[in-house]
């Protein structure tokens, strides 16, 4: 007798044989509009749209809706800020007065339909309430993350080409306020676009100057502004851009449609992380991250529940409980983070003995992804919550999970290292350098076939050759995600890291190009390389490595100092790079192409083998010589056969 297949089984099933049935059947529980035309619009392959015809609005899908259906009086948000001692619920009813009355203070300064609106925000509810603000009159938000500095705040102002930048007086750091206003001036004063206006929440740790005709109060014209009701968009009109690294120091804009985005955040909340309406969710990111987008601001509204905006970390604010209180205080169901977060806490906390001191048995599962799972993490926070402990694997492109262990279909045996299965809606393949299919446990490029689901980035933001190019043209017919791994026996997935120059800082996805950009505008660098080095806190760390010009005699010490300044100056202290060595030369292959890989691994002290393409072999040796001085480069240390 064979057993009967899983609620997974089926789902996956039902998503491969038919995803039109399966993802209109999903789309059911949304308000449109209008009906769609298409559910898989696919005239212009292998560009692929979701519902298009269709006419909706996420903000009062996400809100409106469930005020009218009786929701008003539940909290939709709760705001908890240990840096500034303040805890604040809004309900569904305050929330939808709050967003039409923001809405009503963009279009009072000329934000239309399509209009881009930057958002560089800290972690206050004003943040949510201006995304939605935007999704309401079908402005297209852009959000920038507190930690860029005004040089990568320029470079996205330069290409969403936005009509207003919505951002507050400050940030609030563990040790430090972070005023955004000069980084804004910086960024504006370089940015080639200029926004007609900014709104400035000033917030009352650290106020700010605003400039006479450009600058708004926050406060002050909400006060004015009437509200908005929400205008139906296309399914397939953009609700966001949010910039993601490249391997070139130019970021890409990943491109969000609201029809397939609502339809696929929705499905997940129910599914994946088998959460109800009025169940509180989590998530401990940033809202200037994938994570944030989708499951800080609209998955929990799309689902009826209740999001927690923290504004805090997972140590220091005020020390590794923290996580644990805000659990206990706001009965917390689902807690989503990286596992860098856990390492910061068991590294304060080995035993306990803050866990101890709170009652998190409201806890049903812990949700982690940015980066790979790594076992001793697991199972110390297994031990620790006795709760699930859900690896899942995405990407800022994907928008929600690619492989997960999915609660809310079935609940598989956990193989620590592995993200378990792919989500319904993902056919996930691994090919070798030919673009044929390898058997089990065989390591290759990991690849997605296409079409995407609902909710993927339909392309980058005015620059479908740019997606193209670097996501569907390396293997046709699916889309490449910039991971190696394997699949094994039983299905199970493990990524196994980046198999481009992107690397992963804390759960962040960082550019290595725009590092290299900032290090080779030094006045004495000749050339530059950046390697991603294993951290055990941060998974991987940046460390510069610089050839001087001819004639140059400068202090290394002193050097390397100004190089790590110009990067954080440049880039933001985000980039966490805190290590430059001078070499004499870089490693190169014969054609010139500098050998980041064989870096990466001397450094991290992994066997490695000699690139036969090499040009001089004994460069390598220096390299080896420089990164032990910073203690790296420990280990094997001598090539494959080389
Ligand atoms: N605005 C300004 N600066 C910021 C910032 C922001 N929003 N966020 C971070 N920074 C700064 C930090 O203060 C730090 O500056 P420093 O070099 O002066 O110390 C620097 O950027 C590096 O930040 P980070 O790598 O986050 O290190 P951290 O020591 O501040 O915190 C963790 C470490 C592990 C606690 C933190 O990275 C974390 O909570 N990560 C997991 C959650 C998460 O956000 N994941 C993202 C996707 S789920
Ligand atoms: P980002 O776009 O910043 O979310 O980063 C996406 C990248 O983070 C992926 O391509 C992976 O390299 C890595 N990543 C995210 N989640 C996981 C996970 N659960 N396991 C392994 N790697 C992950």
């Amino acid at each position: 007798m064979t057993d009967s297949p899983s609620a997974y089984d089926l789902a996956y099933a039902a998503a491969q044989a038919n995803p039109e049935e399966f993802w209109a059947e999903a789309a059911m529980a949304l308000h449109w509009d209008t009906p769609w035309e298409r559910v898989l619009d696919d005239r212009a392959a292998p560009l692929y749209r979701w519902f298009s015809g269709g006419q909706m609005n996420t903000c009062f899908n996400a809100i409106d809706r469930h005020v009218l259906n009786g929701r008003g009086a539940q909290a939709a948000v709760i705001y908890d800020s240990p840096v500034t001692s303040t805890k604040r619920t809004i309900s569904y009813a305050e929330l939808q007065e709050e967003v039409a009355r923001c809405a009503g203070v963009l279009r009072s300064i000329g934000v239309e339909q399509g209009d881009r609106v930057i958002i560089y925000m800290p972690m206050t509810p004003e943040t949510l309430i201006g995304m939605y603000a935007c999704a309401r009159i079908g402005a297209v938000h852009s959000v920038v993350f507190g930690g860029f500095a005004p040089h990568e705040l320029a470079v996205r102002i330069d290409d969403a080409q936005p009509k207003v930048v919505l951002t507050a007086s400050c940030g609030i750091e563990v040790q430090r306020i972070v005023p955004y206003k000069p980084l804004l001036d910086k960024a504006l004063e370089v940015a080639a676009h200029k926004p007609a206006h900014c709104v400035v929440l000033q917030r009352e740790v650290h106020r700010c100057d605003l400039t006479p005709d450009r600058d708004i109060d926050w406060a002050e014209a909400m006060t004015t502004a009437e509200p908005v009701p929400c205008v139906p968009v296309l399914a397939t009109d953009p609700l966001y851009i949010l910039y993601t690294s490249g391997t070139t120091g130019q970021p890409k804009g990943v491109v969000r449609d609201n029809g397939g985005h609502a339809v696929a955040l929705l499905w997940t909340m129910k599914h994946v992380y088998n959460v109800e309406p009025g169940d509180v969710f989590w998530a401990a990111s940033d809202f200037g991250w994938a994570v944030g987008h989708s499951y800080i601001v609209y998955a929990p509204l799309l689902a009826g529940c209740t999001t927690v905006v923290h504004e805090g970390k997972p140590v220091g604010t005020p020390d590794a409980g923290g996580f644990w209180r805000v659990i206990q205080e706001h009965n917390v169901r689902v807690l989503f983070t990286a596992p860098t977060a856990f390492r910061a806490i068991k590294r304060e906390d080995p035993t306990g003995l803050f866990y101890a001191k709170y009652d998190v048995s409201c806890l049903r599962a812990l949700f982690l992804a940015g980066e790979r799972l790594d076992p001793d993490t697991y199972h110390w926070a297994r031990a620790l919550l006795q709760t699930p402990v859900i690896d899942h694997w995405w990407q800022t492109e994907t928008g929600w999970p690619v492989a997960a262990n999915c609660l809310g279909l079935t609940s598989f045996p956990v193989k620590p290292g592995s993200p378990t299965k792919p989500v319904p809606g993902y056919t996930v393949e691994i090919l070798d350098e030919d673009g044929r299919a390898l058997p089990s446990n065989k390591e290759g490029a990991v690849v997605i076939k296409l079409p995407l689901p609902p909710g993927t980035l339909p392309t980058l933001w005015r620059d479908d050759a740019r997606y193209i190019e670097t996501y569907l043209t390396r293997y046709p017919g699916y889309y490449l995600t910039g991971d190696g791994g394997y699949i094994d026996e039983d299905g199970y997935l493990f990524i196994m890291g980046r198999v481009d120059d992107i690397i992963i800082v804390a759960g962040h996805n960082l550019s290595t190009g725009s590092m290299e950009q900032a290090l080779s505008s030094h006045q004495d660098v000749a050339e530059c390389a950046v390697v991603g080095v294993r951290d055990a806190l941060k998974t991987q760390l940046p460390v510069g490595l610089v050839v001087l010009k001819a004639g140059v005699l400068r202090s290394a010490a002193e050097l390397s100092a100004e190089l790590v300044q110009l990067v954080r100056d440049q880039v933001g202290p985000v980039a966490n790079l805190k290590q430059v060595l001078v070499v004499s030369r870089l490693p190169k292959t014969r054609s010139g192409k500098v050998l980041r890989k064989t870096m990466r691994a001397i450094a991290d002290g992994d066997a490695w083998t000699m690139p036969p393409t090499i040009d001089e072999p004994a460069t390598l040796d220096e390299i080896a010589s420089a990164f032990a001085t910073i203690g790296l480069a420990r280990g094997p240390g001598s090539p494959i056969g080389g």
